[in-house]
């Protein structure tokens, strides 16, 4: 049996993170430093604040996972790194980073795709999720269903033509005035408890559409729409609005979630069907990504796949959200077979990257 180690690295969007994995699936260290601050202050990610961000705890986390993993820096195998998709400037910092370390501890590459690594992190956290399987992955900036035939061939059944369900949380909870010091979705999630999921009647996105494509900026415009129609002000947070005031976000928060999640739910019932034309032997609906966190959606998309026989497979919340165990686990699946970079050269000088 392989024994590997490999370090991960994920610089792609607004939070830093690192993690330290072994091929066995153990995880040694897992520390995430967000931009929480930043993003409450300007209302969403600026990319050259966001780099600056990074740039200023790269080192921190990093060093913070290697020391919590409490190994020496000669039992590293690899080190791996998100190249992409996600915010170029931020990137890079993760990327001079990792080839710093690879290069000062002669240890090679591996460079992730950050969306196979929302996918694959599920088959650490169940050793028995075999390929093929069908992949649901919502975050702030994608909406994607895939079907993954094998480690690296994956087709893709769906995505968003415009927004992903991510950023319609996001603004939703934006202009219902909720605390942006966290996220959207986990407030949005929060409030809709409080609501009726039937007192606004948003319509269910591209419901004559024969295909496994999303898109939410109609669906984030309609909120937008009747949060002026009601004249809810956003500049009063909801900590301080009227109980009627507060009902009614409520109800918007519900009624939109309510919406959002059926979307996908009838987008993954048309996949799954699709899926199991391509390969019968399909047995998992993976959900993962930021969104997966929630519990609405987790149990509405159970149902789906209780319907149809499969099983539904969401990594645990600090899994699903951007994190370095899933690209340290991608660069133990891609080492295993050979797909990796030498290591770079000690000593490189940053522009040469
Ligand atoms: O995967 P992720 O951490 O970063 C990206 O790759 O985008 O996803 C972030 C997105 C944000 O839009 C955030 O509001 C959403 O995931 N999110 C949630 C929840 N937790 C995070 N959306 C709904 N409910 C949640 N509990
Ligand atoms: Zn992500």
């Amino acid at each position: 049996d392989d024994n590997l180690v490999i370090l991960g690295i994920e610089t792609s969007c607004d939070d830093t993170a690192a993690a330290v994995v072994r091929s066995s699936g153990e995880i040694l260290s897992q520390v995430v430093a967000s931009q929480a601050d930043l993003l409450a202050r300007y209302g969403g990610v600026a990319p050259k604040m966001a780099e600056q961000a990074h740039a200023q705890v790269i080192d921190q986390v990093v060093q913070e996972a290697l020391d919590k993993a409490q190994l020496t820096e000669k039992e590293l195998t690899a080190v791996a790194v998100t190249i992409g998709p996600g915010l170029s400037l931020c990137l890079r910092v993760g990327v001079q980073k990792a080839r710093k370390i690879a290069g000062r501890l002669n240890l090679p590459i591996v460079g992730v795709h950050h969306m196979e690594a929302h996918a694959l992190v599920a088959r650490l956290v169940e050793k028995k999720l075999q390929f093929p399987f069908l992949a649901l992955l919502i975050s702030g900036g994608h909406n994607l269903l895939v079907l993954a035939r094998d480690l690296g061939h994956y087709i893709q059944l769906g995505t968003t033509v415009d927004d992903a369900i991510g950023e319609a949380y996001d603004k939703t909870a934006k202009w219902l005035g909720l605390d942006m010091r966290r996220s959207g979705g986990p407030a949005i999630e929060e409030l809709a408890h409080e609501g009726d999921a039937e007192a606004v009647k948003f319509r269910v996105p591209m419901k004559q559409h024969k295909d496994c494509n999303f898109s939410y900026a109609g669906l984030k415009n309609q909120v937008r729409l009747e949060i002026e129609a009601q004249n809810i002000n956003a500049e009063i947070p909801i900590s301080s609005a009227s109980s009627e005031d507060r009902g009614a976000r409520a109800n918007i928060a519900a009624s939109f979630q309510r919406v959002a999640v059926l979307h996908l739910e009838e987008k993954c019932q048309r996949a799954i069907e699709w899926a199991l034309k391509i390969e019968p032997s399909v047995k998992y609906l993976v959900a993962s990504g930021g969104v997966a966190s929630n519990k609405f959606v987790r149990s509405r998309l159970n149902q789906v796949v209780e319907r149809n026989a499969l099983q539904l497979l969401c990594p645990p919340p600090s899994l699903c959200t951007d994190n370095g165990v899933m690209i340290a686990w991608t660069g133990v699946e891609h080492f295993r077979v050979g797909r990796y970079d030498p290591p770079p050269p000690a000593n490189e000088p940053e522009d040469a990257q």
